[in-house]
């Protein structure tokens, strides 16, 4: 095994660390969520990256190591949809090589997850987020863009609940007119389990969405709807930076969460490097831009130079998208699109 070079925390030009690495290993999907990758844009013949422009694990592993040795504790691997990857479960088992790594979680729309519960859990993968937008058959369905079924994400809800995932996350992207009626049945379903549902408002990420701000449903809203039904008191944050605000029920029937990007954004403390699919570092969920470290890894350059490369990347990181929305765009250039780094 390679020996890591402790490098020191990097800070960037707001004084924030880089804490969490998320990793895309791959942009492709099987669902079309109309607010990610809409189906009249990404059709049947849509080309993702081919096999020899995606990272490899092996690069991946040696990327990853760099960004701990700034600082990285914590690694979310996402997509496009994760699952999608051959042999993940491979990847996880080398990612928990990399010393500092204390959590490696995955984040995926559920299809593809009965059947690698196992795996997954036998390769040491710390923890699971699934997507879930709706418990209506017909909804999920049409909003998976694809007819996917319902029945199969809670069944590999289930069966991860039998591997030994405890508890999980479960991610809601709530539209307005679309399954925003949907929240207290959600909270209903999931109270008394682990698991710990989190309402997304509906961002502005990417280009093709359509995005309207009519569709977003502020947090204050989706709480209160619930609270009128199952009274909640708020929660101290986790940590510095963390993405959802939590609330507990008074009964002591669990938590939920909130995200809200658009009405309370969160970018302070955000400590979150993106690397895409393709080897792109993003440093911020709207970017227009990144760094491409895949062609300095192809070139030869050694750990030091790449190490340089993020350093300097990560050092003049000023982005607070979230907190500027509105003001006129920083730079110009299309955004990057969500399945490419994952969200
Ligand atoms: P863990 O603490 O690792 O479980 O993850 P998390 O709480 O950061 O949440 P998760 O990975 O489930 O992310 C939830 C969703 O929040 C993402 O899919 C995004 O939609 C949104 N999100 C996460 N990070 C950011 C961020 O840095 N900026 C914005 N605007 N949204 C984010
Ligand atoms: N707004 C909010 N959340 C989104 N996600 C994808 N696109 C959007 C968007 N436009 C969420 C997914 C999933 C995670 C990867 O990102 O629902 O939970
Ligand atoms: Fe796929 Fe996730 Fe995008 Fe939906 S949000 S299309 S599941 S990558
Ligand atoms: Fe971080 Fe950018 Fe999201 Fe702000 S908008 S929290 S800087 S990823």
């Amino acid at each position: 095994m390679r020996s890591t070079e402790a490098r020191g925390a990097a800070l960037d030009r707001l004084s924030r660390p880089m804490r969490d690495l998320r990793i895309s290993v791959i942009d492709s999907c099987n669902f079309r969520c109309p607010y990610c990758m809409p189906a009249e844009v990404f059709g049947e013949d849509y080309t993702f990256l081919r096999r020899q422009e995606l990272l490899t694990f092996t690069e991946m592993v040696r990327l990853a190591r760099i960004f701990a040795s700034f600082g990285v504790v914590k690694i979310k691997l996402t997509g496009g949809e994760p699952l999608l990857r051959p042999w993940l479960p491979e990847l996880v088992r080398m990612l928990r090589t990399i010393d500092g790594i204390e959590d490696i979680g995955l984040i995926t729309n559920g299809a593809l997850l009965a059947g690698l519960v196992q795996p997954l859990k036998a390769s040491g993968l710390g923890r699971l987020t699934v997507s879930l937008d709706s418990l209506d058959e017909a909804t999920f369905a049409r909003l998976s863009g694809r007819g996917h079924r319902l029945a199969q994400v809670l069944e590999a809800i289930a069966a991860a609940e039998r591997a030994g995932f405890g508890a999980m996350k479960l991610n809601m992207v709530v539209q307005r007119g679309i399954n925003d009626h949907e929240v207290v049945d959600m909270v209903r379903r999931f109270r008394h389990t682990l698991h710990i549902v989190r309402f997304i408002e509906y961002m502005d990420v990417g280009n093709l969405n359509g995005w309207s701000p009519e569709r977003v449903v502020p947090s204050r809203e989706t709480l209160a709807r619930v609270a009128r039904v199952f009274p909640v008191e708020p929660l101290e944050p986790n940590y510095r930076g963390e993405v959802a605000r939590r609330y507990r029920f008074l009964d002591g029937s669990g938590e939920i969460g909130f995200i809200s990007s658009i009405t309370q954004p969160f970018c302070g403390g955000c400590s979150r490097v993106r690397l895409s699919a393709d080897g792109k570092l993003y440093t911020c969920l709207f970017a227009r831009s990144g760094t491409d470290l895949k062609g300095p890894l192809r070139a030869g350059a050694d750990d030091r130079e790449i190490a340089r490369i993020v350093e300097e990347t990560w050092s003049m990181r000023r982005d607070r998208y979230s907190e500027e929305r509105g003001a006129a765009p920083s730079g110009g250039g299309r955004k990057i699109e969500m399945f490419h780094i994952g969200g």
